[in-house]
């Protein structure tokens, strides 16, 4: 295949081409990149995930009692623990988020207790199987009767665990006691964070994602935003503040959530990694598909202005006020506002009916006059059949098998200048010629299906101008929680487990400003898919990838104006197994992926030549070195 790359035409490219997207999935938040260490902190609950002791267990005969208190923590935190026991040392102890990670580090924690007591707790990290110590520190107590009293204390292991099998305790002495008992609620432990944030994430997980080089964050969801009924959505006053004001919800995956990573706590993981935020806001619709009536959606607008207010009014407005108040004087930009999370899947007529009569066109009626500088965008995008009424953006989700990802490659050409469209979830989902969503849904991503998603998504960047950006979905898995395999990253609470999967090596490195046309005296797209342009840098960049094909393809390659011999270029491959279903294993630590890097020499002309094998990826960037 010959190509030359044209110096000139083209087109722009977005500045947020490859982001994030983010909601409590899989334990992605509670038990993934929120770095709380103690699971079913606070004890909350809800009716469909009523309050438990799950985590926690008594130490030495204690008796943990669940109680609903006339004097709770706070409104928002309604039951705590009781702690009662006759031995001399008596406490409770939590087993994280399925193990603790103990390392010779500063592990910052606090409790509230109530309750009359003359003496010290004791705080302390330990070995399931051996009962062993690795670090503990001892706090006096400030607690009396009949007020929640916090303690703070800060713990440094005298020695890293072997293992993540480690509870973290409290512990006091019964005869400090005056009335038998303690209460006990919002008991938290943090490791250090990312940028040593208070309430922070967690730093090996920020960091897979920070070498990917995203732009963007699109949060809360996913259907996380929408909530399961139409009371139950990501109410994002309720995510802000102290976490004792926070209740949390009824997560749409199976599990309660803390909202510990709040609204606040999102814009910060933006800041950190220089991130634009893509916001979601709750559009009136939950997912067993009641919907807000023509009378409710002013209510539905306004709370969802209020929540632009807070992130980014001044001082003097209401909620800017609030912000302030909480330590965040300075208001955010928000530039993307998308209404809603997939509007069109609620699959009920009468609720998609809805959105497309009053729903959509009154929050981009209010949100184009309040916020005319926000680039909104729909839940749904024209590839759902949907009209998207300008200038509102689109959102398109496809979960596809890698077959169908290569056959989108020239989806995006058909975008009109009206029709802007983010991609704001994508993968490889199910295998190829499998019954799809009706069975075999993948348990992880697979080199086969990777190969697919660099194809879709060169495709996307050829067209870069009218897709906003592009995003892998869900970013995130504990190993220990199953409701959705194919993510970026898979984790646990030993980091060692730490696994970046076969769709981790996304092309967000060799970010384009522009795209530049390339014309082909042989051969054209496929078995070869490409897109070039100019770098950061300015630098000329050549994206490709090969899916079918039964030999190597050979590329010649020049860039218009280059045509130096002997100037150099850096080609970085991805291949992976023969096998198309290989996968990075956790376990194992096996990884399927190799990346080789090598410097092309130009030859008369200018001209680069390398082949590509099936299933590889390669960025062949000029000038590098
Ligand atoms: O990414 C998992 C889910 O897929 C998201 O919550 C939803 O938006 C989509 O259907």
């Amino acid at each position: 295949i010959d190509l030359l790359v044209r110096s000139s035409g083209g087109n722009a490219s977005s500045p947020i081409m490859y982001g994030l997207m983010h909601e409590d999935i899989n334990n992605s938040g509670d038990g993934g990149i929120y770095a709380e260490l103690i699971r079913n902190r606070a004890f909350q609950g809800s009716d469909k995930f009523p309050v438990s002791l799950e985590g926690w267990s008594s130490v030495n005969g204690a008796t943990l009692k669940l109680q609903k208190q006339t004097k709770p923590l706070s409104v928002a935190l309604p039951v705590s623990v009781n702690v009662a026991g006759i031995k001399e040392k008596v406490g409770l102890a939590n087993s994280g988020y399925w193990g603790i990670d103990v390392k010779v580090e500063n592990y910052t924690g606090s409790f509230y207790v109530k309750g009359a007591y003359e003496g010290f707790f004791t705080a302390s990290l330990q070995s399931v199987l051996t009962n062993e110590a690795f670090g503990s520190v001892e706090i006096a107590s400030k607690s009396v009767k009949d007020d929640w009293v916090q303690h703070s204390f800060t713990l440094i292991p005298t020695k890293a665990a072997p293992s993540s099998n480690n509870t973290f305790a409290i512990t006091f002495d019964t005869a400090g006691l005056k009335d038998g008992s303690l209460d006990f609620n919002l008991i938290t432990l943090f490791p250090p964070t990312y940028n040593n944030r208070p309430n922070g994430l967690r730093v090996d997980l920020v960091e897979a994602f920070a070498a990917l080089k995203p732009k963007f964050l699109r949060f809360p969801g996913g259907n996380m935003l929408e909530g399961n009924t139409i009371s139950t959505f990501w109410k994002w006053n309720e995510t802000i503040g102290p976490l004792k004001d926070r209740p949390g919800m009824a997560g749409v995956w199976d599990y309660h959530l803390t909202t510990g990573l709040g609204l606040i706590e999102y814009m910060e993981w933006c800041d950190d990694l220089h991130l634009e935020p893509i916001l979601g806001v709750w559009a009136g619709l939950a997912l067993d598909g009641a919907y807000s009536p023509l009378d409710k959606v002013d209510e539905a607008i306004q709370y969802a202005l209020d929540e632009l207010e807070f992130l980014t009014g001044p001082v003097s407005t209401k909620w800017g006020a609030v912000r302030a108040s909480l330590g965040y004087p300075k208001p955010w930009t928000i530039k993307y506002v998308e209404i809603g999370n997939e509007d069109w899947l609620a699959g009920r007529p009468t609720a998609y009916d809805a959105y497309k009569k009053y729903r959509f066109p009154m929050f981009l009626k209010a949100f184009s006059q309040k916020h005319p500088e926000i680039q909104v965008i729909a839940s749904p995008s024209v590839f759902d059949d949907m009209v998207i009424p300008a200038p509102a953006a689109g959102d398109y989700h496809p979960y596809l098998t890698p077959d169908a990802m290569v056959a989108s490659f020239n989806k995006f050409d058909r975008l009109s200048k009206q029709n802007l469209t983010l991609i704001g979830e994508a993968a490889s989902t199910h295998p190829n010629g499998g019954k799809g969503w009706d069975g075999n849904l993948m348990s992880n991503p697979w080199w086969g299906g990777s190969v697919g998603e660099a194809i879709f998504l060169i495709g996307a960047e050829r067209n870069a101008d009218r897709v906003i950006g592009a995003t892998y979905a869900p970013g995130l898995r504990n190993l220990n929680r199953w409701q959705w395999g194919m993510t970026i990253v898979q984790h646990a609470a030993d980091p060692a487990l730490t696994t970046l999967s076969t769709s981790w090596y996304l092309l967000g490195n060799h970010p384009l400003t522009k795209t530049l046309p390339v014309t082909a005296s042989s051969g054209g797209i496929g078995p070869l898919y490409y897109v070039a342009g100019t770098g950061e840098k300015g630098t000329g960049v050549f994206k490709a990838a090969v899916y079918n094909a039964t030999q190597p393809v050979p590329v010649s390659i020049r860039f218009e104006g280059l045509e130096a011999k002997g100037s150099t270029a850096t080609l970085t491959v991805l291949t992976g197994p023969e096998n198309p279903y290989g996968t990075n294993d956790p376990f194992t630590h096996a990884n399927v992926v190799e990346e080789t890097k090598s410097t092309l020499i130009a030859s008369e002309g200018g001209i680069f030549e390398f082949s590509l094998s099936r299933l590889s990826v390669a960025v062949l960037e000029t000038g590098e070195t």
